[in-house]
């Protein structure tokens, strides 16, 4: 025990000394300006650490993420590997820490990748995110703030360009001024010292805002309530958010790996993952809707008929849209369309954090590809212990459309 403890102070001794060097190389590397005027969060002044970078895609003057580091296909610059990361390893609390040095991968020596959940009000949360979650609780909203609310990977990605395809009038040249990150920002979302943190773009955004978020009802900022301000809550059936999640977790590095599929679905149906109970944040934002204006969608009817819940989103908006500009945010926010544009493929987020090669961020898009994945076996204890979490509600979910 304690020679383990004496080679953890060897190596974080270790990766001190590495961390000023790296500093110092990559300050020669990439410019005095980056490294040394550079915060723990980078970001936090976006517009002028990230205008110059343009987007290589979109052309210049647009906004980038100030992050060294990118994924190569999109031919930038590079810094040397995990600078950035060490850079910033000293403002995080020890305890986002504790794993280092548990695998023998240089990217896994960073403080928060493949770190296990951090809890958060009792919510198991991605570590990165957890570190400072004051300026969640505290976070001042906006009357005129749109809140597009969703357990992870039910569709948010896909309602956060369509509200902003409603407020572009149905300008897909508009929609494009920017990457969904920075169109739509995340408002837990952090990873110090590889992107800004999503609290540090809506603070510098103007309204009106569209703001993504996964977190429960129960601990969602008392602003939001308080300023009344329109949420839209997109629900998917258990299964397939389960599937896709895995999926997630396996690319997603700021996530702890979720080791075998069965392993997995038992994390998942313990409410284990990140955000928590899946059966739990559909029933809450359920129960809020009949005391807050929420606009409560189905994934599932999203894929049987786009249209129709489009105009539904932009009468609960308010905005009166032409016959023609529904077709065309219909086509627009197709799962093909949004799967080759570079500012919602998510291309755009670093390798390093999010592997795309093992599976990409828009894999498929479907319902009932949860059939391909379980067992019947799984399926049928899947079955039972969900009519046990879900009693008690009128909220239904479709498995197959
Ligand atoms: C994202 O879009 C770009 C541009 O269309 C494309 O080159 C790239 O392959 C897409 N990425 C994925 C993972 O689909």
């Amino acid at each position: 025990m304690k020679k383990h403890k004496i080679c953890c102070v060897c190596v974080f001794t270790i990766l001190q000394t590495l961390d000023l060097y790296l500093s110092a190389l990559s300050a020669w590397l990439v410019g005095e300006g980056v490294t040394k005027t550079s915060p723990p969060h980078p970001a936090s002044k976006p517009h002028t650490a990230v205008r110059s970078w343009g987007h290589p895609l979109l052309g210049p003057g647009l906004t980038w993420l100030p992050s060294l580091m990118t994924s190569p296909e999109l031919g930038r610059p590079q810094a040397p590997p995990h600078a950035s990361i060490f850079r910033t390893s000293k403002a995080l609390p020890p305890s986002c820490q504790s794993a280092r040095g548990r695998s023998s991968r240089m990217a896994d020596l960073s403080p928060y990748l493949r770190q296990p959940w951090r809890t958060v009000h009792g919510i198991p949360m991605v570590c990165a995110f957890a570190l400072g979650w004051e300026r969640i609780d505290t976070f001042q909203s906006r009357p005129e703030d749109i809140v597009v609310v969703t357990f992870p990977k039910s569709g948010t990605t896909w309602l956060c360009e369509i509200v902003d395809m409603i407020l572009q009038g149905g300008d897909p040249e508009k929609c494009k001024r920017d990457l969904i990150l920075n169109r739509v920002p995340m408002l837990e979302f952090a990873a110090p010292g590889e992107m800004p943190a999503g609290t540090e773009l809506l603070d510098a955004m103007a309204s009106p805002r569209i703001i993504k978020t996964h977190i429960p009802a129960h601990i969602l900022p008392k602003s939001f309530w308080e300023n009344r301000c329109k949420m839209i809550y997109v629900g998917r059936n258990a299964k397939d958010v389960a599937v896709s999640f895995y999926h997630f977790d396996l690319m997603n590095k700021l996530h702890p790996h979720p080791g075998t599929w069965d392993q997995y679905l038992e994390e998942f149906m313990a409410g284990r993952v990140a955000f928590g109970s899946w059966y739990d944040h559909v029933k809450g934002y359920w129960e809020r809707r009949k005391d807050h204006p929420i606009l409560y969608l189905f994934y599932e009817d999203l894929k049987e008929d786009p249209r129709q819940e489009i105009a539904k989103v932009a009468q609960f908006l308010g905005k009166e849209l032409p016959e023609v500009a529904l077709d065309t945010i219909t086509r627009h926010t197709s799962f093909k369309a949004m799967q080759d544009n570079p500012t919602t493929n998510y291309t755009m987020v670093p390798i390093h954090l999010m592997d795309v090669g093992i599976s990409p961020f828009m894999r498929k898009g479907t319902t009932g590809d949860w059939k391909n994945h379980f067992t019947v076996a799984q399926s049928e204890r899947f079955d039972q212990d969900y009519v046990q979490k879900m009693a008690g509600t009128d909220l239904c979910f479709r498995t197959q459309i």
